[in-house]
């Protein structure tokens, strides 16, 4: 079988296609025939060793995939070959087949189709427990997402929409703010690209606080951090819920008197800590997105699809800031 490997630190030019013996189903695990791998931006960060995770070398990149079971480990009792299914893998998507403990896989509904599904659990699994279990997120409240158009962010947008907020969608262009109003998002703002000196980031707040309203943002959703993040948490309501999520422009340094003169609370999102410590509140929270999905109400744009071989220009794609929505690569 095929896979993308990295087999030297450095970005999505390094990654080389390499033939591999196909893996073994150990007990409590499956392998799975990979149809998509969904692209996210740990898969930038990981390449480079900048993610909090570092697999040993070779490996490939790919945290989340959809595909076809091919063989089950002894005592896997919830999947059979032929099931199809999705599953956070960490790494390794990013390859024609893929052996994991067969805990990580979720069957899905027949009509899903394998590019959205593989499109589906990294960016809505985020967002529902940001929004939901860490920002408490009420119907009729001001959302603001940052990044509104990037993998997470529109899925912030969808969510926060189907949980009743009025969604004020922030990104770097009209096209991505446009897409996120078509996802649900009620107002949006068009922000310039930083890095910021003082009085841009004081503009960039006014802009915030203007697309918001007098009250400012209940929640904040902030995947993009650098200079963005201390502008909207200037913007953020009194008792409101900034949600740390993410940092593609940088991890930015927050002065905490904000957070006093706002009575607001700075709440870390670490979604992968958390479907590890509480795996039957993930399970829980996997099953509610599914009926999301299942009612129309949730749904993956996917906008780029790459094969196999061209992984890493999907890598690059999303690292160059132009990707709208989800990009997949495709394993026929
Ligand atoms: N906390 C968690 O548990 C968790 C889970 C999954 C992902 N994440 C993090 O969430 C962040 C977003 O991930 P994603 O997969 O949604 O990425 P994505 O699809 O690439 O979206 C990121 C967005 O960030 C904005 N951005 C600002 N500066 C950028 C830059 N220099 N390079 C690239 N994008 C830039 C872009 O929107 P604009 O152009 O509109 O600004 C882009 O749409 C990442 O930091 C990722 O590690 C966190």
């Amino acid at each position: 079988m095929k896979a993308v490997l990295s087999k030297s630190v450095g970005g999505p030019e390094t990654l080389v296609l390499e033939e591999l013996p196909s893996p073994e189903a150990k007990p409590g695990w499956a392998v799975v025939s990979v149809k998509a791998c969904g692209v996210n931006y740990p898969d930038v960060l990981i390449i480079e060793d900048k993610y909090q995770f570092k697999p040993p070398r070779p490996f490939s990149p790919g945290g989340e995939i959809s595909g076809v079971v091919k063989a089950v480990g002894e005592g896997v009792i919830h999947l059979e070959p032929g099931d199809r299914v999705l599953g956070n893998t960490g790494a390794g998507g990013m390859a024609e087949e893929i052996a994991l403990d067969a805990s990580r896989l979720v069957p899905i509904p027949p009509a899903m189709p394998f590019d959205e599904a593989a499109a589906f659990l990294m960016t809505y699994g985020t967002s529902y427990y940001a929004l939901k279990d860490r920002g408490h997120l009420r119907a009729g409240e001001t959302l603001l997402v940052l990044g509104a158009a990037g993998g997470v962010g529109l899925a912030a947008v969808e969510l926060g929409a189907a949980m009743g907020a009025r969604v004020v969608a922030a990104a770097s262009s009209r096209e991505k703010v446009d897409l996120a109003k078509a996802h649900g998002a009620q107002a949006g703002v068009v922000y310039p690209k930083g890095p910021f000196d003082r009085d841009g980031q004081k503009a960039l707040a006014d802009l915030f606080k203007q697309a918001c309203g007098e009250g400012g943002a209940d929640v904040v959703y902030d995947g993009v951090g650098g200079d963005y993040a201390e502008a909207a948490l200037r913007c953020t309501a009194w008792e409101g819920r900034f949600l740390v999520i993410g940092f593609p422009a940088g991890i930015p340094r927050i002065p905490l008197n904000l957070a006093l003169l706002k009575g607001c609370d700075i709440v870390g999102v670490f979604w992968g800590a958390a479907v590890a410590r509480d795996p039957a509140a993930h399970q829980r929270n996997v099953r509610e997105l599914l009926d999301l999905y299942a009612a129309g109400k949730i749904r993956p744009h996917v906008s780029e699809r790459f094969p196999l071989a061209r992984a890493g220009e999907a890598i690059a794609h999303l690292a160059s800031r132009k990707a709208l929505g989800k990009v997949v690569v495709t394993i026929d």
